[in-house]
């Protein structure tokens, strides 16, 4: 346990914020998923690691979550520390307190937040008050906590991370943003598969592509699923309506339609592919039930490897 907890003081990383994976060097970000490596096994052992003992922790949603939220609120449990969930609709924030005055008065009391919202700029306003590590647990923007578990799960699947093929298949949002920069940071070969309105963001691909120049990694747009998917290792792909896009349902739908991951794509991938998937998942639309279920899907490993991230992240930023 002491020189676990060493091990977490000589990474550098305590009191940063974790808002987008680009703000993390290469080396950072193979270091934290190193620790997450290490803690994951430490669990299965069944041996404590409370590295974070005494502490608080707030998670502050204001968007609806399933594992960000039980991931996050178990690895809290786990590292030693109290979480506490902060539903929006039950704080001062509801009712117009600012995220500036909320942050410099949560950081009276916790040692670190969560927060999962809307615009990425709250997120940045948010740390830029807070006197103590903001994680972002998504925004419209990115989720660099569901890309830190996507590389695991990678690098647990496929041998490693360096040179691998992911082919993202679907709507370019925030997940695709997260990938594309992990991708960047890591060495992956990173295939962006949509129709061209429905793109990543054009400023996070150029950051990205700066990013992978130093590591070998490539970050590619294309229309055209079919001729990707050959020999990728990892498939992935995420619903095609995000959190506040309900309204355009329909319209997204029978644009992203031909995007669908089904066992056919898989099929066309290869034996080798492994399927992957942040969930929720929307049976019929983005991914069939039959591929979700399929052999070649570790979505699952996946939704539970958010677990052993996110407790690498906040062990190594509280400290
Ligand atoms: N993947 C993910 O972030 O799931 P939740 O929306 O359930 O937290
Ligand atoms: N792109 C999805 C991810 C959900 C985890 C959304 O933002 O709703």
């Amino acid at each position: 346990m002491t020189a676990l907890r060493d091990r977490v003081t000589d990474l550098g990383l305590i009191g940063r914020d974790f808002l987008t994976i680009h703000d993390y060097a290469p080396a950072e970000i193979g270091a934290l998923l190193d620790l997450a490596v290490e803690l994951k096994a430490a669990q299965k052992r069944g041996e404590a690691h409370a590295l974070l003992a005494g502490r608080s922790v707030g998670m502050i949603f204001t968007k609806t979550s399933t594992r960000t939220r039980i991931s996050f609120e178990v690895g809290i449990a786990q590292l030693g520390a109290q979480p506490l969930f902060l539903n929006a609709n039950d704080i001062q924030l509801r009712v117009g307190e600012t995220l500036k005055d909320t942050g410099h008065v949560l950081s009276r009391y916790l040692d670190a937040i969560m927060i999962r919202t809307f615009a990425h700029a709250d997120v940045v306003d948010l740390a830029a008050s807070a006197t103590i590590p903001i994680i972002n647990g998504l925004t419209d923007d990115h989720h660099p906590c569901q890309a830190m578990a996507d590389a695991l799960t990678v690098r647990e699947h496929c041998g490693g991370l360096e040179g691998r093929k992911l082919v993202y298949s679907g709507d370019g949002n925030n997940v695709a943003n997260s990938l594309a920069e992990v991708g960047a940071k890591t060495g992956m070969h990173v295939v962006i598969c949509t129709p061209d309105d429905y793109r990543p963001d054009e400023a996070i691909v150029a950051r990205a592509r700066a990013d992978a120049a130093q590591t070998g990694a490539t970050i590619e747009l294309t229309r055209d699923l079919r001729a990707a998917v050959r020999g990728a290792d990892v498939i992935y792909t995420d619903t095609f309506t995000s959190m506040g896009q309900e309204a355009e349902h329909d319209v997204r739908l029978a644009a992203l339609r031909a995007y669908q991951v089904n066992d056919e794509l898989l099929a066309l991938a290869g034996p080798q592919a492994r399927l992957m998937h942040c969930l929720p998942a929307h049976w019929g639309e983005e991914i069939t039930e039959a591929a979700l279920y399929s052999p070649q899907s570790v979505i699952f490993d996946q939704a539970e490897n958010r677990l052993h991230a996110q407790k690498a992240v906040m062990a190594a930023l509280i400290g």
